[in-house]
């Protein structure tokens, strides 16, 4: 497995946005403040709000209570852009492009995981094939981001995470997961 390409470089085939441009909307998104008091916040679960991205991009505001998180997934062919708002968010990820199809279980290397955590204002851009879980640890406080992927979400790639091996679960269509 070969390490990815700086996610800021990638372009799509077609001419939307870069993953710069699309982290660039999500960084001025989270400095809108009547913006972000919109989103309801539930203690139960995430919260969702549609947003329209740049370029025709599809973007979301999302409220994450403590002790939520996405599980193992990717985007796909989407490239994309998030960004915490408010409280803090980890995400862990794989330092690799995966192959996209003909498996169903990978063997991961030992030096392949990436870990950081974002605290209010810091983000990150992804290419395609962005394989990672997004998590609020806080034992107390909500977070809030701000999300963009181009092409809007063709699909999402579920994944289950044992030690060094990671089995594709399942593919979801947008309609799946709001
Ligand atoms: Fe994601």
């Amino acid at each position: 497995m070969s390490a990815s390409p700086s996610p800021v470089s990638v372009r799509t085939s077609t001419s939307g946005p870069t993953a710069a441009e699309l982290l660039d909307f999500v960084r001025r998104t989270a400095a809108d403040a009547a913006l972000l008091a919109s989103l309801p916040l539930d203690p139960e679960g995430r919260t969702w709000t549609r947003l329209d991205g740049p370029g025709g991009s599809e973007a979301w505001l999302i409220g994450w209570p403590p002790g939520t998180g996405t599980g193992w997934h990717d985007h796909a062919d989407s490239i994309g852009a998030f960004l915490t708002a408010s409280g803090t968010l980890k995400e862990h990820s794989l330092a690799a492009r995966l192959p996209t199809d003909g498996w169903r279980t990978l063997e991961l290397t030992e030096d392949i995981d990436r870990s950081r955590e974002l605290t209010p204002g810091r983000g990150r851009a992804f290419g395609r094939h962005h394989v990672h879980e997004v998590l609020n640890e806080s034992a107390a406080e909500h977070a809030v981001s701000v999300h963009a992927y181009y092409p809007p979400l063709p699909q999402i790639r579920r994944y289950s995470r044992t030690g060094a091996v990671l089995r594709l679960e399942q593919t979801e269509r947008p309609e799946d997961w709001q």
